[in-house]
C-alpha cells in the first residue's frame, strides 16, 4: 500500500485480509470498521474514497483490524449492536444481539396490547445487553419491565443502555435466577435464554465461541435446560395462585428444538397453550405459551 493510501487503497486491502482470515462479510466488516474509525457513515466512504487517510487514522484502523482478525465480534470492536430501532452499546459482557430476537419484540409488544394497565406488565428472562426490554420500554409508552439476568456484568451494560434511551425509570433490572425475583407472574413474559446445546458451543465460529460469555450461550446438554426450567418455575406459580394476570410467554428456542421445546411445555405447563411462531424463513424460532 502506498504511504498516503486512500479509502479505497485501505478498504481493498482490509478486505483481502479480512477474507483469508476467514472472518464473514469481509467487505461489509471492512467498511463499518473503516466508517467507524474516520466516524463518518459507510455512504461517506463510497463518495470519498479517495480521501487520503492521516497516519492516526491508519494506526487507529490497524489496530481494531488486528481485533477483528482475531475474530473478536465486531460489535464489540466498535461498541454498538443496532437492534429494532436500537442502536444498543455492547462489549464483552454481554451477547451480542441477534436480529431473529427482534420478533420476540414484536410477539411482546402486540400481546400488551391487550393488557390491562398494572405495575409490571412485562418480564424479560435473561435480559443481557437490554435489548428485549428496553425496545419493548421504548415502544409500549405506559409499560413497566422487569428485567432480569443471572450476570452482574450484564446487568451493567443493560442499565447503561436504558439510560442512553430514557428508559431506566421503566425498566427494572434484577440480578436473579430466572423468575427468582418475580413472585407475582406479569401479564407477558419474554425470554431469550441461552439454547446453545454444550456440546454444540465448541463448533461455533471462534467470534462465538471464544468471545462471547459462556453463561449466555450454554443451554446445558439438550440446549433447552433453562428453557425447561423456566417453564417448570411458571408452572409452579400458576399452581401456587402467584399468575393471576399472566397471559402469555414467548421464549425464543433454536431452529432444530420446536418439537423438543413443545413437548416439554405440555408437560410442564399444561394449563397454557403451547405453539410455535416461525421466523420469516419459515424455521421455529419462539416457543408461544397463552393461558387457556
Ligand atoms: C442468549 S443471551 C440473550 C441476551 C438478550 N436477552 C438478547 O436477546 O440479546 C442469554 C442471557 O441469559 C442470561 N442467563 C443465563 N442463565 C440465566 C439464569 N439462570 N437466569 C437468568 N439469566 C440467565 C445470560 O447471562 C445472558 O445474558
Amino acid at each position: 500500500m502506498s504511504l498516503s493510501p486512500t479509502v479505497r487503497d485501505v478498504l481493498r486491502a482490509a478486505t483481502a485480509q479480512l477474507d483469508r482470515a476467514g472472518v464473514d462479510a469481509p467487505r461489509t466488516t471492512a467498511r463499518v470498521l473503516l466508517a467507524h474509525v474516520l466516524g463518518v457513515s459507510k455512504e461517506w466512504l463510497i463518495a470519498h474514497d479517495d480521501h487520503v487517510l492521516s497516519p492516526e487514522t491508519q494506526a487507529r484502523f490497524t489496530a481494531l483490524m488486528q481485533r477483528v482478525l482475531d475474530h473478536e465480534p465486531l460489535a464489540y470492536v466498535i461498541g454498538h449492536r443496532p437492534f429494532y430501532d436500537l442502536d444498543l452499546y455492547v462489549d464483552a459482557r454481554v451477547l451480542v444481539p441477534r436480529p431473529e430476537t427482534e420478533q420476540l419484540v414484536d410477539l411482546a409488544l402486540t400481546a400488551l396490547r391487550e393488557v390491562p394497565s398494572v405495575p409490571f406488565a412485562c418480564a424479560d428472562i435473561g435480559t443481557g445487553s437490554g435489548a428485549i426490554a428496553i425496545a419493548i420500554a421504548k415502544h409500549a409508552l405506559c409499560v413497566r419491565v422487569l428485567a432480569t439476568d443471572i450476570s452482574r456484568d450484564a446487568l451493567r451494560v443493560a442499565r447503561q443502555n436504558a439510560e442512553r434511551y430514557a428508559v431506566a425509570a421503566r425498566v427494572v433490572f434484577v440480578q436473579a435466577d430466572l423468575l427468582g425475583a418475580v413472585w407475582m407472574l406479569p401479564p407477558v413474559i419474554v425470554a431469550n435464554l441461552p439454547y446453545v446445546a454444550r456440546a454444540e458451543i465448541e463448533v461455533l465460529p471462534p467470534e462465538i465461541r471464544t468471545h462471547e460469555p459462556r453463561v449466555a450461550l450454554d443451554g446445558g446438554e439438550d440446549g433447552l435446560a433453562l428453557v425447561r426450567r423456566l417453564l417448570a418455575q411458571i408452572a409452579e406459580r400458576v399452581r401456587a395462585g402467584r399468575a393471576e394476570q399472566w397471559r402469555a410467554a414467548f421464549l425464543e428456542i433454536g431452529a432444530t428444538q420446536g418439537e423438543a421445546a413443545l413437548s416439554a411445555a405440555r408437560t410442564l405447563l399444561p394449563e397454557a397453550r403451547a405453539t410455535l411462531h416461525r421466523d420469516l424463513a419459515g424455521r421455529d424460532r419462539v416457543l408461544v405459551l397463552q393461558r387457556e
